[in-house]
C-alpha cells in the first residue's frame, strides 16, 4: 500500500495538537488542562512493558498480541484504553509503540476540530505508526466516520472540489494501530467501540503494585524511601500511579524541610506527617472528596442525588465529578451509583464518624407501622 503524503507536507508543523515521540510535548496536547507535575516529568514514565507495573492480565495479553502482530509483520490491532485519570493510559500506548518499534503520535479528540487535521495527521504517519488519542469520547461525528474508513481499509475518503462539481477520492494511507483512550467508555458511540480489536480495561492499581511503582519511582528521582513508608504512601494513593508520584515528591519536601537536609529520607513518621498536613486521610481520602460524601449526607439524607445536582451543590463539572472523584470513592466502597443518583454507604457514615439516621423504612421494619 503507498504512503501518499501530499505535497509540500514534509517537514512542516504536523498539525494542531499533534506531538510525535522524539518532540512529544504535552503542552501542545493538552493545552486546555493544566498539566499534572509527572506528565512534565517524563523520567517516570515506564518505557517497555517491563517497567509497565501492574495491571498482570491486561499486560501479557498484550504482550502476546504484539509479538504476534511482530511476527506477521503487521501493524497491532486498534486498541481500546478504558480507565480513570492517571492510571496509565498514555504511558501504555507509549510503551506500545516502543515495544513495537514504531513511530507514536499523539493528539487529543477536542484538538481535532476539523477532518483537514485528522487527515493531516493520518497522511503523514510512517507505516506501523502507533497513533493514540486521548479523550476519544469528545470525537466529533465527522472526524468519527472518516476513521471508520481509515482504521478499516487503511484509507481515507477526501472530498475535492464544491457544489455539484465536488467528488470523494480514497487516498491510501499507511496502516497503522489507533490507540483511543478514554475514562467514560460509556460515551463512545458503539460503530466506533466494535472497530477497536482490542479492549483493555485498567483496574486501580493492587497496593503491592503501588509500592512497586513507588520504590521505582523514587530510584528515579533518587530519593531514598523505605518499605515501611512506601507501604503507607502506596495504601494513601487511591491505587493511581499518577497521585504516588505527586505524594513522594510531596513526601521528599517534608523530608527536606521538616528533617533537615542529614535526614531526607522518607520515613514513616514523614509520611504520616506529611499525609497529615496535606488533609489525606488513610483510605487516602482528600478534602474534597470527604466534602462530597458530607453533602449527600448532610443535604441529601444519604442520596439518592442526582449527578448534575451533587456536582452542583458542591461546585465542581459533572466531568470531573464523574471521571475523577466517583471512581475511587465507589472502588473504596463509601459510593454507590444507582438507577436513582448517588447514595453513600454504610461505610462512609463509619469513615466520617457520623451516626447514620434511622431510615424510614428501619422505622417500619422496627414495628412503627405494626
Ligand atoms: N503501570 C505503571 N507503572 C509505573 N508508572 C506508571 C504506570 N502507569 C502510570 N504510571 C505513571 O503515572 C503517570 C500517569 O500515567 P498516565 O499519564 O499514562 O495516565 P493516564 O491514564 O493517561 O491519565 P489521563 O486519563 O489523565 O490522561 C505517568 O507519568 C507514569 O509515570
Ligand atoms: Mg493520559
Amino acid at each position: 500500500m503507498g504512503n501518499v503524503k501530499p505535497k509540500g507536507h514534509e517537514g512542516k508543523s504536523q498539525g494542531p495538537g499533534v506531538s510525535s515521540r522524539k518532540d512529544y510535548d504535552p503542552g501542545v496536547v493538552h493545552a486546555e488542562k493544566s498539566l499534572p507535575e509527572d506528565e512534565r516529568d517524563r523520567s517516570l514514565r515506564p518505557q517497555n512493558l517491563k517497567e509497565f507495573l501492574g495491571q498482570a492480565v491486561l499486560k501479557e495479553n498484550l504482550g502476546i498480541f504484539i509479538a504476534a502482530a511482530q511476527e506477521r509483520k503487521e501493524s497491532l490491532d486498534h486498541l481500546f484504553l478504558i480507565g480513570p485519570p492517571g492510571l496509565g493510559k498514555t504511558t501504555l500506548a507509549q510503551v506500545v509503540a516502543h515495544e513495537l518499534g514504531a513511530d507514536f503520535k499523539v493528539t487529543s479528540a477536542p484538538a481535532l476540530d476539523k477532518p483537514k487535521d485528522l487527515a493531516g495527521i493520518l497522511t503523514t504517519i510512517t507505516d506501523k505508526t502507533v497513533f493514540f488519542i486521548d479523550e476519544i469520547h469528545r470525537l466529533k461525528p465527522a472526524m468519527e466516520e472518516m476513521l471508520y474508513i481509515a482504521m478499516e481499509d487503511y484509507e481515507l475518503d477526501w472530498i475535492i472540489g464544491q457544489g455539484p462539481s465536488a467528488r470523494t477520492i480514497r487516498i491510501p494511507i499507511p496502516s497503522f494501530t489507533l490507540v483511543g483512550a478514554t475514562t467514560k467508555a460509556g460515551n463512545v458511540s458503539s460503530p466506533l467501540v466494535s472497530r477497536f480489536g482490542i479492549s483493555c480495561r485498567f483496574s486501580f492499581y493492587e497496593q503491592e503494585d503501588m509500592e512497586a511503582i513507588i520504590r521505582r519511582s523514587a530510584g528515579i528521582l533518587k530519593i531514598s524511601i523505605d518499605d515501611e513508608a512506601a507501604s503507607l504512601l502506596a495504601k494513601s494513593s487511591r491505587g493511581t500511579p499518577r497521585v504516588a508520584n505527586r505524594l513522594l515528591r510531596r513526601m521528599r519536601d517534608f523530608a527536606q524541610v521538616l528533617g533537615g537536609p542529614a535526614l531526607a529520607s522518607i520515613t514513616p513518621e514523614v509520611v504520616q506527617e506529611g499525609l497529615t498536613r496535606l488533609e489525606i486521610d488513610p483510605l487516602g481520602l482528600e478534602q474534597y472528596d470527604r466534602e462530597i460524601l458530607r453533602i449527600i449526607i448532610e443535604r441529601y439524607r444519604g442520596g439518592p442525588v442526582g449527578a448534575e445536582t451533587l456536582a452542583i451543590s458542591v461546585g465542581e463539572a459533572v466531568d470531573t465529578l464523574e471521571d475523577y472523584y466517583e471512581p475511587y470513592l465507589i472502588q473504596s466502597g463509601l459510593l454507590q451509583r444507582t438507577p436513582r443518583g448517588r447514595m453513600v454507604t454504610d461505610r462512609a457514615y463509619e469513615h466520617l464518624k457520623i451516626a447514620k439516621p434511622l431510615t424510614q423504612d428501619k422505622d417500619e421494619t422496627n414495628g412503627f407501622l405494626f
